[in-house]
């Protein structure tokens, strides 16, 4: 059911950055092209740019129009014609790109007005502090904060406070994207509107979970960004936590903005905190070397190619992280949540796994325990991974089979992307899927003492080899207790 669009303005800072290019503008023509824009709604891109509204519509017509599908100039014209662009000079000294954006959005004070901030968390506070200044944040704006939210628990509080001097809680949208994925929400369906998951959703039938994101991309061009970050806090520190919470949480007494998220920071304040010399056990890091990926040839981490040379941060930062996780409640005690992630990794995917205790006693031989496993992508399904007997005769032989549930295969609608759904949810004011300031705060004070502790021993990242599945340590942290990844399994 659909409802009426309402007409809005969409501001959007860094909007001739990679992610703008690639996601968030792809994903608007989707919206659009599927009648969930208002006609009036307009998509207004702050950048240094020094591009005029024809520049700027030039740029997405040759950049983006070959990555969505145009089956009518129509549309693709008319999304066009929603978009500007304003320059805007960062450093505040230059004010003809606020006059501008002010001058632009007079008159439409009555529309939801979104400020989507797709730049440095740097330029956070200093931005919102300038649409404050220039009186455009009316009661019906909203700002939308793209991820890392800081690079530890202080600098996420600051951000939070420089934001929340101008915005209301209420109007502040912060994005994981992981959120908008449809297998995610998928997950909360299986869980919660199915009744057979739950009774068994507990350490007294489940070993453990695993939950990998593994990219077969490495860092080309970014190493201004990841030398700082790492694959902690670019990936474990908000997708992997979320997917956590979401297997972990409580049901929720309602779908609602609050306790959904309410369930969420309980499970993260749950989570048993790694300090000191316990990150050598239940954490491993590791960094890519040269390697075979997809084919062909890759440098290492090191070697990427980039405008700035290698630095120390270079060489102690992680492309991939794997950590033995607990969430110390009744429902959680003693199942080891394993997280990992990592670049250059032998294929692109995301998956939940939830492997199941063995029968308490077994009458045949060569049975395994049962598998759950989520795929978030590529190829987005459910997989259940049930004994069979195999057909025959003789001796009664035991298989794993999957019941399986393909998305592709069983919904003929098109998937949509994770920031359509987002977008769509900050423009109609749902804020369900987005962070609250608990929730981040939780998760960084979670990750802190880890960084610390890996800062405080100096663990180096251990190399692994592009195209493999990551070092050894990692191995070694599921085999140490008799587990494996889920790659390791038998079929
Ligand atoms: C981003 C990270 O948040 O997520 C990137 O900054 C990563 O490093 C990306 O590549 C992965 O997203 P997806 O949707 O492609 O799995």
């Amino acid at each position: 059911m659909s409802e009426t669009p309402q007409s809005a303005d969409l501001i959007v800072f860094g909007g001739t950055g990679d992610l703008s290019m690639r996601k968030l503008f792809p994903a608007l023509y989707h919206c659009d092209r599927d009648g969930r824009l208002a006609p009036e709604t307009r998509i207004i891109a702050m950048s240094r740019g020094g591009l005029d509204d024809a520049d700027f519509r030039g740029k997405v017509d040759a950049e983006v129009r070959g990555s969505v599908p145009v089956d009518d100039l129509d549309t693709w014209q008319r999304f066009l014609d929603r978009l500007h662009h304003v320059s805007v000079d960062i450093s505040g000294e230059d004010a003809t790109g606020w006059a501008a954006l002010t001058a632009l959005l007079a008159g439409h004070e009555q529309r939801s007005r979104v400020f989507y901030l797709a730049s440095p968390p740097m330029t956070f506070g200093p931005f919102c502090r300038e649409l404050h200044r220039a009186g455009l944040v009316t009661p019906a704006s909203r700002v939308v904060l793209e991820k890392p939210l800081g690079r530890d628990l202080a600098s996420a509080q600051r951000i939070n406070d420089e934001v929340g001097a101008i915005f209301d809680e209420e109007q502040i949208y912060r994005i994981d994207h992981y959120l908008g994925k449809e297998t995610v929400q998928n997950l909360l369906v299986l869980r919660f509107a199915n009744a057979f998951l739950e009774p068994i959703w507990n350490s007294l039938w489940i070993d453990h979970v695993q939950i990998t994101v593994a990219e077969t991309v490495g860092t080309p061009g970014r190493r201004g960004y990841y030398d700082h970050a790492g694959a902690l806090r670019d990936m474990v520190q908000n997708h992997l936590l979320q997917l956590l919470c979401l297997v972990a949480m409580e049901p929720p007494s309602r779908n609602d903005r609050e306790s959904i998220r309410d369930e969420k920071v309980k499970v993260l304040e749950s989570l048993r905190a790694i300090t000191g010399g316990e990150v050598d056990r239940f954490t491993v890091r590791g960094q890519y070397t040269a390697g075979e990926s997809g084919g062909v040839q890759v440098p290492g981490y090191l070697d990427e190619p980039d405008n700035t040379a290698p630095t120390d941060a270079s060489h102690r930062v992680e492309t991939f992280a794997a950590i033995r996780a607990e969430v110390k409640n009744w429902r959680w005690a003693g199942v080891p949540f394993y997280l990992r992630t990592g670049k250059r990794m032998p294929d692109r995917y995301s998956e939940i796994v939830v492997q199941f205790k063995d029968v308490p006693h077994s009458i045949f031989p060569g049975s395994t325990p049962n598998r759950l496993v989520l795929r978030l992508q590529p190829s987005e399904g459910i997989k259940l991974h049930i004994m069979a007997k195999e057909p025959g005769a003789g001796e009664v032989a035991l298989k794993p089979v999957p019941l399986s549930l393909s998305f592709a295969e069983t919904f003929t609608t098109r998937v949509p992307e994770a920031y359509e759904r987002l977008l769509m949810d900050v423009l109609t004011g749902n804020p369900t899927l987005f962070m609250r300031r608990d929730e981040v705060a939780a998760a960084w004070r979670w990750i802190d003492p880890i960084l610390g502790a890996w800062e405080s021993y100096g663990t180096a990242p251990e190399p692994y080899p592009a195209g493999s599945s990551g070092p050894a340590g990692a191995h070694e942290l599921v085999s140490r207790s008799d587990r494996a990844w889920h790659e390791e399994y038998p079929a």
